[in-house]
């Protein structure tokens, strides 16, 4: 929902636009090109380095005005740091520190960096970087804002590079994963009484133009179905649950086995009869960050054209207390035929997730099967905003999942599954109860996905802490931040493809 920023690419040399962006690396050096495309103002920027004590350390900047007469009225250098100590420049942070400083301005960038790769590959990645920290979502402001960093619409960035056909190539690729992640983003930020599980399903629906097949899934086909563990957290609401089903087959075989993603889509997280407190319960509204990743991940593939195919599975469910909402006590038969005691009826999200689970493995047979979700507050005692929660039957899956999380910046963190964790999910009255006790409370919610994952290779995401809420960085300013987009396209391109 925000201005998308228009990205170009051209060769060294090009006109300087208002603002002119440079880097410099250890030592405030400039690259030779930075220079040339300066001229007589590098003696300015030398000035003011040395003014300001700017050494070219990694991400740190300095913004002058420049003299009249000059092409450019602005000129941002951005320092890289050391090239030979060992630590990788993070090029989508690069490019989301530039934007944080480029603003509404027209800017040309020079991509040339000291000491370090400036191919189209790393042009790219840092032009993925502006556009992710151009997203805003002002759709429910009426006033402008003041304090926003790009208060207009944005100018547009210029990259100078040295061969402009393969960065603009490079940067398509980018640009559907840049979407993916506004798409993500976007639906977690909607408020909860415009997104709700049928206008949900109408957004998922929105993927059929870039190929996708949405099926959507209405209450009286999930009855039948048998999905009595997600249709008893949906039941306390006025608005009708669904389930979408969404496939890409981008494989050169359509009947490859599909990669299976699966998202917890609760557009609302009252806690139900077991009500959470009033304090802080409006980011509930973010309770449906795993199937927002889903949508942003199947729109990134779909859009990139990725060669593989993956199917996208996510439950959307309202949790409301009412006088037909679910009771603590009472007893539900999921759709693999195991009873389901609930105890408590803010632990929904497994409840929604054990039916999609069945559902995935019975219908797709996938190769691996992938679930997200703000499931537990104790994911966030436990890992902060830092790293997902990470659970996982298969070590391969989970090294995969590691690799892409270093690559990308959405880390991972790997927690155990134990049949000791496991013994704390029996019930008295039935299979399998919904809660465990106080004690490692990401870990038995895990424990209780795993009862509906037979030998499928399977990894569970808790994103409570990152899917939204998390601290702003240089590439997300947004509450939602469409975490695991990234990721998971990366752990495809890398792996799978
Ligand atoms: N959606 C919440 C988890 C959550 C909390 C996500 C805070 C993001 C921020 C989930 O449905 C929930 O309520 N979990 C309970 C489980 C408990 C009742 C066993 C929790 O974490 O307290
Ligand atoms: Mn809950
Ligand atoms: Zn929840």
């Amino acid at each position: 929902m925000s201005h998308s920023l228009k990205i170009t690419f051209e060769g060294f040399g090009a006109p300087l636009r208002d603002t002119a962006l440079v880097f410099a690396g250890e030592g405030a050096v400039l690259s030779p090109e930075a220079s040339a495309a300066l001229g007589e103002t590098v003696a300015a920027v030398e000035r003011a380095a040395k003014g300001e004590r700017f050494t070219g350390k990694a991400l740190a900047s300095i913004v002058l005005l420049a003299p009249p007469d000059t092409e450019a009225a602005r000129v941002i250098v951005i320092g890289t740091g050391a090239a030979d100590d060992g630590k990788p420049l993070d090029l989508s942070m690069l490019g989301g520190t530039a934007m944080g400083l480029i603003g509404d301005k027209p800017a040309t960038v020079v991509f040339s960096l000291d000491g370090r790769d400036s191919d189209a590959e790393n042009a790219a990645e840092f032009a993925l970087g502006l556009a992710l920290r151009n997203y805003r979502f002002r759709k429910y402001k009426t006033k402008k804002d003041k304090d926003d960093e790009a208060r207009g619409k944005p100018a547009g960035v210029t990259i100078l590079v040295d061969d402009p056909a393969a960065a603009r190539k490079a940067f398509k690729r980018r640009q559907a994963i840049a979407d993916g992640v506004t798409v993500a983003r976007d639906l977690v930020n909607e408020p909860p009484n415009v997104l709700y599980p049928a206008s949900f399903a109408e957004r998922a629906e929105k993927l059929g133009k870039l190929g996708v097949e949405v099926e959507v899934l209405e209450a009286k086909a999930l009855r039948k179905l048998g999905m009595g563990a997600l249709l008893g957290v949906a039941q306390g609401s006025v608005r009708e649950p669904r389930v979408v089903v969404m496939r890409w087959n981008g494989a050169a075989n359509e009947k490859d086995a599909p990669l299976a993603f699966i998202g917890k889509g609760v557009t609302f997280d009252t806690g139900g009869i077991s009500i959470k407190s009033a304090g802080g319960m409006e980011d509930m509204k973010g309770d449906m960050a795993g199937a927002a990743c889903v949508v942003g991940l199947l729109h990134a593939l779909a859009a990139r054209k990725a060669r593989i195919n993956a199917v996208g599975v996510i439950g959307l469910v309202e949790n409301m207390p009412d006088g037909n909402a679910q009771r603590p006590g009472d007893i539900v038969t999921s759709l693999s035929g195991q009873t389901i005691e609930i105890i408590n009826t803010d632990a929904e999200g497994r409840l929604v997730l054990a039916d999609l689970l069945w559902y995935a493995q019975r219908e797709f047979k996938p190769v691996f099967i992938i679930n997200l979700a703000t499931l537990t507050g104790a994911i966030m005692v436990a890992l902060g905003t830092e790293h997902a929660g990470l659970f996982s039957n298969d070590d391969a899956l989970s090294e995969r999942l590691g690799e892409a999380g270093k690559a990308t910046g959405e880390k991972v963190w790997r927690m155990p599954l134990a049949p000791e964790y496991d013994k704390l999910m029996d019930s008295k009255f039935a299979d399998v109860k919904n809660a465990g006790g106080r004690h490692a409370g990401s870990i038995t919610a895990a424990q209780f996905l795993q009862r509906f994952v037979n030998d499928t290779p399977w990894a569970h995401l808790d994103i409570a802490g990152t899917g939204m809420g998390a601290p702003a960085s240089a590439i997300n300013q947004s509450w939602g931040s469409g975490w695991g987009v990234r990721l998971l396209d990366r752990l495809v391109a890398d792996n799978y493809e």
